[in-house]
């Protein structure tokens, strides 16, 4: 069997949660390849809402395995935290769950030095999640990391070894280090952990393939978020994008099947970085309140924009896109007017595609498409479209060349329309 990849083609939270959710009844296994708790991923289904940041989003359906892959750095805390919660909640995971032995971990230092390189960058800072991504992913290239599967050997003279680099790290910047309380929940969270399958989940993957089993790839933050093709360096630091399946799972590039490209109906960021389709105004602050546009993770306001063509084709062409998925389109249900950026104006010059720097001075180009005025919201099949707004369908697939076959209506797992 192939394996199909889901991943949001913007800046992230375009609803991957709610279609992972959705889609999970269609495979046999569900699994996470890169990120870590700075994903915060929405379902809602039977009156219910959770928000998962490291559990892949297919546990809620029958029994499907879940993998947290290599590709993953994992916080045991927040993981036992989520775990926890879920189990309370009646969900039982335990049977299900796998963990990579090769995933890293996320250490209490980690955070604070994550928290240091922010306050050191002053303006220009990132606005990372603050859950200290970008130290751990630099210790795993710098080959200085911890491992799930190292907690089985010697794990205490390791840890204290990663711990005191980290410590000669954040002295050197004029930082405290105290982590006491939170270690002490942090290596209680280690033996929780052991109570898992951790796995060598590469070899897990590809025996369930040949085996005729089918996987469901959950991309984490949005391809516009990838270190290499993201709006460096307000990036996160793992590979968004499909390729990260492959080196996150420990799958052949010939093994990708589908690749569902998740978008939302307009654009939104949050953090810091360039965004051309942004607005200021009262528009954006409608799309906002409408689309209750705050981080799941965070609480933070996401920045508010128009829907962004050039972004979306750069980002189909990295994934070699082969379905789109558009989401939250009720949000738009009230606007008179709705705007698609089609082109770029970059320092006074027409352009398609996505510029190198993130100073590049962007003007969107706009068209201007009629809006459907219509509650989208209890719509349950494709018949029920208004006219204005299959138009603005139609017009998104001829601009992109790939065609959009879920459509979503509402957060609640039933407005979802499968074309
Ligand atoms: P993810 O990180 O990609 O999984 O997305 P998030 O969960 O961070 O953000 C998506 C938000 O939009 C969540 O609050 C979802 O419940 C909500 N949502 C998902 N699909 C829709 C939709 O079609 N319409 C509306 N109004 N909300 C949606
Ligand atoms: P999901 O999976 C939206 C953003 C942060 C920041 C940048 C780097 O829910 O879509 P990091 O903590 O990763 O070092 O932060 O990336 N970011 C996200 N934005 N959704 C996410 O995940 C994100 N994960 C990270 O806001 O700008
Ligand atoms: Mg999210």
């Amino acid at each position: 069997m192939k394996i199909d990849v889901l991943l949001g083609l913007q800046w992230g939270d375009e609803g991957k949660g709610k279609v992972v959710d959705v889609l999970t009844p269609r495979y046999d296994v569900v699994a996470r390849f890169q990120g870590g708790p700075n994903a915060g991923h929405t379902l809602e289904f039977e009156g219910h809402k959770y928000v998962l940041r490291s559990i892949p989003s297919g546990i809620f359906q029958h029994g499907q395995i879940n993998i947290i892959g290599n590709g993953v750095v994992l916080d045991p805390v927040l993981f036992r935290e989520e775990a926890e919660s879920l189990e309370k909640s009646g969900v039982n995971i335990k049977g299900i769950l796998k963990i990579s032995k090769k995933a890293h971990l996320i250490m209490p230092t980690h955070r604070l030095l994550d928290a240091a390189y922010e306050k050191l960058k002053g303006d220009a800072k990132i606005g990372t999640t603050g859950k200290g991504i970008g130290p751990t992913y630099t210790d795993k290239i710098s080959r200085n990391g911890l491992r799930v599967g190292d907690i089985f050997d010697n794990f205490a003279a390791k840890y204290a070894t990663a711990k005191q680099r980290h410590v000669n790290l954040l002295t050197a910047l004029g930082e405290g280090s105290d982590v006491d309380e939170l270690e002490r929940k942090w290596m209680d969270a280690i033996e929780y952990m052991k109570g898992y399958d951790i796995i060598d989940s590469e070899f897990v993957v590809n025996r369930l393939l040949n085996e005729g089993k089918s996987v469901l790839c959950e991309g984490a933050q949005g391809s516009l978020l990838d270190v290499d093709f993201g709006s460096y360096p307000f990036v996160t630091s793992s590979n968004t994008i499909c390729a990260g399946a492959c080196s996150g799972l420990g799958v052949a590039p010939n093994k990708i099947g589908e690749v569902f490209g998740i978008f939302k109906a307009y654009c939104t960021r949050v953090g810091s970085g360039p965004f051309p389709t942004e607005l200021f105004d009262e528009t954006g602050a409608k799309i906002r309140a409408i689309g209750h546009e705050y981080g799941a993770v965070t609480g933070r306001e996401r920045r508010c924009g128009w829907l962004d063509l050039v972004a979306l084709r750069y980002t189909i062409m990295l994934n070699g896109v082969t379905q789109l998925i558009m989401m939250k389109s009720d949000v738009l249900d009230d606007f008179d007017t709705i705007k698609v950026c089609n082109e770029y104006r970059v320092n006074g010059e027409a352009t398609k595609d996505f510029p190198f720097s993130v100073e590049a001075n962007i003007e969107p180009v706009y068209t201007e498409m009629e809006g459907w005025k219509t509650d989208m919201t209890g719509i349950t099949s494709e018949a029920e479209f208004p006219v204005a707004f299959k138009n603005y369908i139609a017009y998104i697939e001829r601009e992109l060349g790939v065609p959009v076959t879920i459509v979503s209506v509402g957060p609640d797992r039933a407005q979802t329309i499968v074309r």
